[in-house]
């Protein structure tokens, strides 16, 4: 993971580069460092362990600001552990290069025992100081340019990598380059910006090169982007895309965290999910992706669905939803177990890979795996531009905007709404759906923004019910059919930013197991809504109940069976079945957001977490 940003130009380099950290602090959050360069006091560094904030404040203390070049990086630690030393940017031997890395270098052990024996040192614990230092030896040996000898160090390299390195001998160039890990260059007047997502120098410049997997940038002031291929040394010519990302997308707009602010969004990004693709009046659900390849998933004789946390769950939502809507068989993967298990793919599967950031490694490598065996590969994504949308055949992107809380919240909802669209899709087509449920279905589907900000309405209840149950030491979470998703969804959200225990179930699975964890101290969340098994969640209430568990139903306005089981219930508005996963999550969110809080954790970076996972 980590986050690198760089810059070269006529500006001060260091205030770019640390409110650009802080932009991608998303990324990885143990340490953080910068490099600042000037004619007159040459490299300067500044690194600790810690956040952004931590090395602001060490800079205070006697680290000169000026200089036009600078790089920074935001660390997820992999190999060693958070500590000053380990914080990159990292040094060669000389001190005349300066990296910062974000991947994993994996054949680092042998290239460093051999930069051992030609007498190179080693001051920190990381593979990106012996990538470094393999750059130097193979410069010094061939009496090159810094550009060629991080192409020739880089092809002895396996791993993944996105880079940023300086050389100070010829101070007035970036090479930059990437394989597996993201890179973008901000293209401005006279100037160039380097990160690994193009939030730190939206404010600067909306003209970017994304680079593509393996190819490397000499960037250079007052001269043109020169790209090529590492491998054979190849030119490509720079593709400057316009972004379409404000700034006020990545700001907080007044929330406390940005967690809340994105479960507030969902009304609005569900709506801009479905935005031009759904007409009710017309009857028509249409997506340019799925169109274009409508006889590859009318012949799908299997649908795989692959992705990592909480975009496989909403894998597994979809997974109910396909088989109702569609009769194709369906199966939900997880991406890193997908990619190792020597998997059964036919040319017939239609492979959906779910992910928010577009940069999940397993998630990546399932893709690959899927399309060497000949399968269509069809990606949901958040992130435009993101390595799995590229790598994809044909895909969809969820309009979610940038999402910043490392939980995942509104992506989680927009992926159910761009899946439950394509699954309609097709059940008209093949006519596994009938028409007027069809239309009923669509019609739903844009009555749901109002819907969740009615459940939003839920607000005060959740932070009341977070107050009586902050300290709890454990929790579980039941639903059943749709809503078993929802459930591991939930307590996904809860052990991941409030650090209680909390697992899902499906409330059936209770009496073959879980139900030995019940009594007065367990809360159990369970997802009532009227629809579905309701009878039978009505009887799974009961069997708590009847173990003194401690209840907080989450149940459709007007409830009135469970309202007299529960300890606390949550009301939220009426939606179909197949879409309540939409409305019940709301509350959930809400929920872990209060817990988290009032237990003083830092709900939009919660430790040893990080929001792109570009390391397997
Ligand atoms: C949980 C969470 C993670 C991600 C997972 C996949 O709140 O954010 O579980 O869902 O790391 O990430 P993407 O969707 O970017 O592939």
């Amino acid at each position: 993971m980590c986050g690198i940003v760089g810059y070269i130009g006529h500006r001060e380099a260091y205030p770019i580069v640390i409110k650009g950290l802080k932009r991608l602090e998303y990324r990885g959050y143990d340490s953080a460092g910068v490099m600042l360069y000037d004619d007159e006091s040459g490299i300067k560094v500044c690194k600790t362990k810690g956040k952004v904030l931590d090395l602001e404040a060490k800079a205070q203390e006697g680290f000169t600001i000026n200089g036009n070049i600078g790089i920074g990086h935001t660390r997820w630690a992999t190999h060693g552990v958070p500590n000053d030393v380990n914080s990159h940017p990292h040094l060669s031997n000389s001190g005349d290069l300066v990296i910062i890395h974000n991947g994993i270098i994996e054949n680092y052990a042998p290239l460093k025992e051999e930069l051992i024996k030609r007498g190179y040192t080693f001051k920190s614990d990381t593979d990106t100081e012996v990538l470094v230092n393999l750059i130097e030896e193979v410069q010094k040996k061939e009496n090159i340019k810094l550009g060629k000898a991080v192409q020739i160090a880089l092809n002895q390299v396996l791993g993944a990598y996105a880079i940023a390195v300086f050389d100070k001998k010829n101070p007035n160039e970036i090479v930059a380059a990437r394989l597996g890990s993201p890179l973008a260059i901000g293209v401005g007047e006279g100037e160039y910006f380097i990160a690994s997502d193009a939030s730190p120098f939206i404010e600067y410049t909306s003209n970017a090169v994304y680079l593509e997997d393996g190819e490397m940038a000499n960037i250079r002031l007052h001269k043109p982007l020169k790209i090529r291929k590492i491998k054979d040394d190849s030119l490509v010519d720079p593709y400057i895309q316009e972004l379409q990302l404000n700034l006020e997308q990545i700001e907080k707009g007044g929330y406390d965290h940005f967690m809340l602010k994105e479960i507030y969004e969902q009304p609005s990004v569900i709506k801009d999910t479905y935005r031009g693709r759904l007409h009710p009046n017309e009857g028509i659900v249409q997506m340019a992706g799925v169109e274009d390849n409508l006889e590859k998933f009318l012949n799908a004789k299997r649908i795989l669905i692959v992705a990592c946390g909480t975009s496989w769950h909403a894998g597994l939502v979809a997974e109910y939803i396909f088989e109702e809507f569609t009769r194709i068989p369906v199966e939900v993967e997880y991406a890193s177990e997908f990619r190792y298990r020597n998997p059964i793919i036919n040319k017939d599967d239609v492979v959906i890979a779910i992910s928010q950031s577009g940069e999940t490694a397993d998630t990546m490598a399932a893709i690959k795996l899927a399309k060497e065996n000949g399968a269509f590969v069809f990606g949901v994504c958040n992130v435009v531009g993101s390595s799995i949308s590229r790598e994809s055949h044909a895909g969809a992107y969820t309009h979610a905007g940038p999402e910043i809380g490392v939980a995942s919240t509104k992506a989680f909802t927009t992926q159910i709404t761009v899946l439950t669209m394509i699954a309609l899709r097709l059940g008209k087509a093949k006519g596994t759906l009938s028409s007027p449920d069809f239309h009923a279905y669509l019609q739903e589907l844009e009555l749901i923004p109002e819907k969740v900000l009615e459940a939003l309405e839920t607000n005060d209840r959740a932070k009341e019910i977070a107050a009586k149950f902050k300290d709890a030491p454990n929790c579980l979470y039941l639903g059943r059919g749709y809503n078993f998703p929802v459930a591991l969804e939930g307590a996904l959200k809860l052990k991941e930013i409030s650090y209680i225990h909390a697992e899902g179930y499906p409330a059936a699975e209770m009496k073959h197991g879980p139900i030995a964890l019940i009594d007065e101290q367990m809360p159990v969340i369970v997802i009532a809504p009227k629809q579905g098994h309701y009878d039978k969640i009505v009887s799974n209430i009961q069997e708590i109940k009847s173990r003194s568990g401690k209840i907080i139903a989450v149940v459709t306005k007007g409830d009135i069976q469970v309202r007299e089981l529960a300890d606390y219930v949550i009301e939220i508005p009426e939606t179909s079945d197949a879409l309540s996963p939409l409305i019940t999550t709301i509350p959930l969110q809400l929920l872990s957001y209060y817990i988290a809080v009032m237990r003083g954790c830092n709900v939009d970076q919660p430790r040893n977490l990080a929001k792109s996972v570009t390391v397997e």
